[in-house]
């Protein structure tokens, strides 16, 4: 791989709505528990989006910070790379509302579709666009996703919650990205979607009856494959960036479930003081999840200036991204 040291995160941000829907309150709403919930899933709360709030909304939040955190201006942006599976609409991008948002008249924009890995893999276009000529590029991972979850089937109305974070990707000093790994395997596409509302399904009063414009999953199949993805696109990355697992100080891990990243940090032999969990307070917020728990995780003093970090996602398509970075 092309020596990408020199290029990394100049600054980082996240946002997530104000209201709070927790385990009891569902517990009010469908027939399950906290209990379930919590063992299941290690998911406790989640963060639900305003009525008046859509995705762009949460990113041009995200963002707002991240540039705060770069000490940079809306102007300072020549790349807007935001990565959504809740986009406002089919089309036009995300990113070009994000843009419009916030005055960014430099930029370019565009959406990159990867679920739940869409953070990592914008974060590698971002790379490419630096390497080749972009300045400061502005990586939105973003998620409205309670729009889509059909709130009466609770396998999968208990997982999701809303959120945003963002990174801005330019040249630095020291450190920066040193590996990454991207996959997908499209045999899987029908595990996690939104079947209605694309061409090849447009939306009719019949499938609307059938709940089909709402996300459905394939829950085990989906814990399967991320339990066999996690630790091997991992172990790609850190090859690639020339490192040993124990060479990290951090994973952050796609939040999606304990469970998944209990078995695949077994599997890596990876410390578990070192890895970055807090989906017990947001739930699976999707290609925002990585990027929220990162903004987190330094805000509590745990990731350092310096610091080794592996970040991994894998989620709808099927989709795997990993990334190797000093931070
Ligand atoms: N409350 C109570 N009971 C429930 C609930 C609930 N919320 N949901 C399901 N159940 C029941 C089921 O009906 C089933 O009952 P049965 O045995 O009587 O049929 C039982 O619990 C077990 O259901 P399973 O689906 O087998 O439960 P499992 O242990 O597999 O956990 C889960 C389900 C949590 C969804 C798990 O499969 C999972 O986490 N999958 C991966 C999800 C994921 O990470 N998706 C996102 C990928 S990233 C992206 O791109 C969005």
């Amino acid at each position: 791989m092309k020596d990408t040291s020199r290029i990394g995160i100049l600054g980082l941000g996240a946002y997530v709505p104000e209201r709070i829907l927790t385990n009891l309150d569902l517990e009010k709403m469908i027939d399950t528990s906290d209990e379930w919930i919590t063992t299941r899933t290690g998911i406790k709360q989640r963060h639900i989006a305003s009525r008046e709030e859509a995705s762009s909304d949460l990113g041009v939040k995200a963002a707002l910070e991240a540039l705060k955190d770069a000490d940079l201006g809306v102007e300072d942006i020549d790349g807007i790379v935001t990565a959504t599976l809740s986009p406002d609409h089919i089309f036009p991008s995300t990113a070009c509302i994000i843009q419009g948002k916030l005055g960014a008249v430099k930029a370019a924009a565009f959406d990159v579709g990867a679920g739940c890995s869409g953070f990592v893999y914008a974060l590698t276009v971002a790379l490419g666009l630096v390497e080749t000529g972009f300045e400061n590029v502005l990586v939105i991972g973003t998620e409205a996703i309670s729009r889509f979850v059909n709130w009466q089937d609770r396998s999968t109305c208990v997982l999701f919650g809303d959120g945003a974070g963002a990174a801005i990707v330019g040249r630095v000093n020291k450190g920066g990205v040193l590996g990454f790994d991207l996959g997908s395997d499209g045999s899987g596409h029908g595990l996690l979607t939104v079947p209605v509302g694309g061409s090849r399904e447009p939306v009719t009063v019949g499938n609307i009856d059938q709940n089909r414009h709402f996300l459905y999953m394939s829950g085990s199949e989906v814990f399967r494959f991320a339990v066999r993805i996690l630790p091997k696109t991992s172990k790609k990355a850190l090859e690639k960036a020339n490192l040993n697992i124990s060479d990290l100080d951090w994973m952050i891990p796609h939040q999606a479930n304990t469970r998944i990243i209990d078995a695949a940090i077994d599997l890596l032999q990876l410390d578990k003081n070192k890895v970055i969990v807090n989906l017990e307070r947001y739930g699976n917020t999707s290609a925002a999840s990585i990027p929220i728990a990162w903004v987190e995780a330094v805000k509590d003093g745990k990731i350092k200036s310096g610091d080794k970090l592996l970040l991994v996602g894998f989620g709808a398509g099927l989709t795997w991204a990993s990334m190797v970075l000093e931070y």
